[in-house]
């Protein structure tokens, strides 16, 4: 064996049983520094918490524990000012860090991993970055949803029309549209809430799989790192990554939800529907159109959430045919989580900046309107408070809508005449209904489309945002 094989085979912290270096290209295979190592912080939280219990029970000695705490803390500063370097020898985020220790405070370092593995400790570590990271889009939400409340209480009496199929169905306004994405949001937030009880236990303690020989005290660790308790079972804490997958599972519904918004923005920004218009610093121009200005934020959000239900499948893939405990296969859940979670946050973040900058032009929202007969089912209800049958007022309805057509008029321009060519049960009243204004006011009951019930909606839904 040459004196380099003999170095790097004794530079490996688990080097003691092996005859051989390892083979390059495996080095490199296996090896997980070149990301992992953004889980620093959660890494060195998780050892000196780590180190905290060992001291409590007695198998560092408090001179020890100072040690290791203060070298830990040096090494956070020298990671955080870019003066650390990484190695790819030494596999991942926990390995360099444990090995920068020993190299500044000598032999004392190596007892920090007494009664651990690095099995619990990046279950723990992703645990925690995930905590985080979930508080942070759950603020991001909140900040979406403010801004849709903002609008949705300014437009509460602006008409817009309601679609179905992408065909003028029936007239909203704005503000209720805009609440309907306030409640997408909501289940969104609801679910990442829901999602962090269960992230926020700790595997700490599960060691490699069955737990350790020394008389460790789990309910500290948890505590020190904020968690809500322990785990049960050491075999599970260590293998399964459900709570990731939970997470990629909510925030895939987010982006599909983020997605058709984009949509919904891409289609009102063109000149054919022109209903709203985006701040310029939120757009791009054309090299070769110089009349362009392309929403390519809603377009890129309506394309990334792809790669975010992509990762779902790369994590539900990932964990489906492994045996109990952990596998090496665990290390690939990282590159799809740290993805998805950054794409989520920026998706957000481009949200809350770009809603409410948003300009409504109400004079677009109201042509259009006009233009697709949206009272109609109006006139059909007004038919059936008079004692016509519903089917019967449909037909009538339908009857009315192909003259109109025909004239080239929306059915509030028909005289009552024309209107009574199809029932004599109209009457002057009729028109009452047939304006939008009417078709919205009559909408009041919860849930409902007229003003005042999206007044009050924005009421809730601002009450529930300061509840938080
Ligand atoms: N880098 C590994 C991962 O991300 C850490 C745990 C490695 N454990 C092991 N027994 N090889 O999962």
């Amino acid at each position: 064996m040459s004196n380099n094989e003999e170095q790097d085979k004794t530079s490996k912290l688990w080097g003691g049983r092996f005859s051989e270096a390892t083979d390059e290209f495996v080095q490199r295979f296996t090896a997980s520094v070149s990301f992992d190592q953004r889980l620093y912080q959660y890494d060195i939280d998780g050892s000196i918490a780590h180190a905290k219990m060992l001291g409590k029970v007695g198998v560092l000695t408090a001179d020890e524990l100072k040690q290791i705490e203060n070298g830990l803390e040096a090494i956070r500063t020298e990671i955080t000012n870019g003066e650390f370097s990484w190695s790819v020898e030494l596999e991942d985020v926990h390995m360099n860090i444990e090995s920068a220790l020993t190299e500044k405070i000598g032999d004392v370092g190596k007892k920090l991993h007494t009664g651990r593995s690095r099995n619990d400790q990046v279950a723990t570590d992703i645990r925690l970055y995930v905590r985080d990271e979930i508080d942070m889009v759950c603020e991001l939400i909140t900040k979406v949803q403010s801004a849709l409340v903002e609008i949705a209480e300014k437009e509460a009496a602006t008409i817009f029309p309601g679609f179905t199929h992408l065909q003028t169905a029936q007239p909203v306004t704005f503000g209720h549209h805009m609440l309907a994405w306030f409640e997408m949001l909501e289940r969104d937030y609801s679910r990442f809430q829901d999602c962090r009880r269960r992230v926020n236990q700790s595997p700490l303690g599960a060691a490699a799989l069955a737990g350790t020989t020394f008389q460790i005290d789990r309910d500290y660790t948890a505590e020190l790192l904020g968690f809500d308790a322990p785990t049960n079972n050491s075999l599970d804490s260590v293998s399964d990554r459900d709570f990731a997958i939970e997470l990629a599972a909510a925030a895939s519904l987010l982006m599909t939800h983020l997605s058709r918004f984009s949509e919904e923005l891409v289609l009102w920004t063109s000149a054919q529907f022109n209903f709203v218009e985006l701040p310029d610093r939120f757009c791009t121009g054309s090299s070769i159109m110089p009349q362009k200005k392309n929403p390519d934020v809603p377009e890129l959000i309506r394309g990334k959430s792809g790669r975010v239900v992509g990762h779902l499948v790369s994590l539900l893939n990932l964990m489906k045919s492994q045996p109990l405990a952990y596998n090496k296969d665990n290390q690939e859940d990282k590159e799809p989580l740290f993805d998805l979670l950054d794409t989520v946050k920026d998706s957000l973040f481009a949200y809350s900046e770009m809603v409410p900058a948003v300009v409504c032009n109400k004079e677009a929202m109201l042509a259009a309107t006009m233009k697709g007969f949206a009272t109609a089912t109006d006139l059909a209800d007004y038919l059936v408070k008079k004692g016509l049958p519903f089917r019967d007022a449909h037909d009538v309805v339908g009857r009315s809508v192909s003259f109109a057509i025909e004239q080239q008029v929306d059915l509030s321009e028909l005289t009552l005449e024309q209107l009574q060519q199809f029932s004599d049960l109209v009457d002057a009243d009729v028109f009452d209904v047939l304006t939008l204004e009417g078709s919205i006011k009559a909408r009041d009951h919860k849930g409902g489309t007229a003003p005042s019930q999206v007044q009050i909606a924005a009421v809730n839904a601002k009450a529930l945002l300061t509840s938080r």
